[in-house]
């Protein structure tokens, strides 16, 4: 398989989009554009490298934008869009030999919401196209006009609307830069085409439009800032052994035995915990803190229910609210539960309004009623970013 590098074109001034900075640095829902569509190749199972073709006039906002991704240094673009992918197309071929891309996607860094699989189809196109080029059958009626006024209708069949990414063969495409050197062309495909390379029209993505003006922007913010509502729950069963206390929810509550397991065995944390990874969508505990693993062997639960933490924080998650249930006939535990609730917003940094604490029995029957452990269970709703 060749390998396939991105080169995302971001030297644009971004004039018709009236911002006070280049569109492609412009914020959007905390990141800057740019982040945005690095994030889409970035990572992506068809692309092997990504490299960014910049103004260097505005360098430390694409350093804020490139943070976390391994693009390299930045590439110097030019006067023009197509002056801006010659300079990148060039600066690859400075690659040590045998690291010179086999196929090259151009794309615009202002189409942000370009999908997954549309990355995918046109490196899979490369497989038998030298060029291939995503875009949309023009369904609306096409009208020319002069001052205002409708001169014809243009027939529309057989046109399409061009989008980026634009998948080549790097030295296809490289060659057929060199050569549209002077004339002035609009996208890769046309320098491609003015180059006698036959081009694939692929279907594109609804979705995969190009900013260009303000009210694209504050669509982007819209729709890149997407939240969404999700709800985990858990459930776990520690059996008694020898001891003079259990750990509930982080409280100690005195007792004629204790729980066995690897940590102190606090079933209303190892609930809250797998409620939390089932809200992420992340696993549980056993993928987390894998019971042969004796690094976690006799520390309290406290430390596992952080590192939950810390995963909702990395993925900028809010707790909505936590509801969690003992299940015991003794110890009993009513008046332990305002304790519990304090120390359970202590540990998830929230406030105690969002966290609820139940204890019931089951009326003597099953493994709680014969008093031989104690079972739990919770649910835990969270406000996340739309993945
Ligand atoms: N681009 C570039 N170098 C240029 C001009 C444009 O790399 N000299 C990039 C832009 O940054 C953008 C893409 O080409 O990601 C598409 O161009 P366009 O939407 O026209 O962006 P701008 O030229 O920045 O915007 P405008 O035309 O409104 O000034
Ligand atoms: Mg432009």
């Amino acid at each position: 398989m060749p390998s396939t590098v991105a080169l995302i074109v971001a030297a644009g001034r971004g004039e018709r989009a009236g911002a006070d900075l280049p569109k492609q640095y412009a914020d959007i829902a905390g990141r800057p554009l740019l982040s945005w569509t690095l994030s889409a190749f970035h990572g992506h199972p068809a692309i092997d490298g990504v490299r960014v073709v910049i103004d260097p006039a505005w360098r430390d906002h694409y350093d804020r934008a490139a943070d976390g991704f391994d693009v390299g240094l930045p590439i110097d673009g030019g006067a023009s869009r197509q002056a801006s992918v010659a300079a990148g197309l060039e600066a690859l071929t400075d690659n040590a030999p045998g690291n010179v891309p086999g196929n090259v996607l151009i794309h615009d860094a202002a189409r942000p919401f370009v999908p997954a699989d549309l990355i995918q189809r046109v490196v899979d196109h490369l497989g038998t196209a030298q060029a291939v080029l995503p875009g949309l059958a023009v369904a609306d009626t096409l009208k020319r006009c002069e001052n205002g006024l409708v001169t014809a209708t243009q027939p529309r069949d057989g046109l399409w609307a061009a989008q980026t990414p634009q998948g080549f063969h790097f030295d296809a495409i490289l060659q057929a830069h060199r050569k549209a050197k002077g004339q002035a062309l609009t996208d890769d495909a046309a320098v491609a085409e003015a180059a006698g390379i036959t081009v694939h029209m692929i279907e594109g993505a609804v979705d995969n439009t190009k900013i260009t003006t303000p009210d694209d922007l504050e669509r982007a913010r819209s729709s890149l800032g997407q939240r969404e509502i999700r709800t985990g729950m858990g459930f776990d069963v520690h059996a008694f052994k020898d001891g003079d206390h259990v750990t509930l929810c982080g409280v100690e509550v005195p007792h004629s035995q204790g729980l066995a397991g690897n940590t102190d065995a606090d079933v209303g944390l190892h609930v809250l915990i797998d409620a939390i990874f089932g809200a992420l969508g992340t696993g549980d505990l056993g993928t987390h803190f894998p019971p042969g693993d004796t690094k976690w062997h006799g520390r309290p639960s406290s430390d596992l229910l952080a590192v939950a933490v810390a995963m909702m924080k990395e993925r900028d998650a809010r707790l909505i609210n936590a509801d969690i249930t003992l299940i015991c006939e003794r110890p009993r535990l009513a008046r332990h539960q305002p304790a519990m609730r304090e120390r359970v917003a202590e540990l998830l940094d929230a406030e105690p309004a969002r966290i609820n604490v139940k204890v019931t029995s089951t009326d003597g029957l099953g493994f709680a009623g014969r008093g031989e452990g104690i079972a739990g269970n919770a649910v835990v709703t969270l406000d996340l970013p739309v993945p």
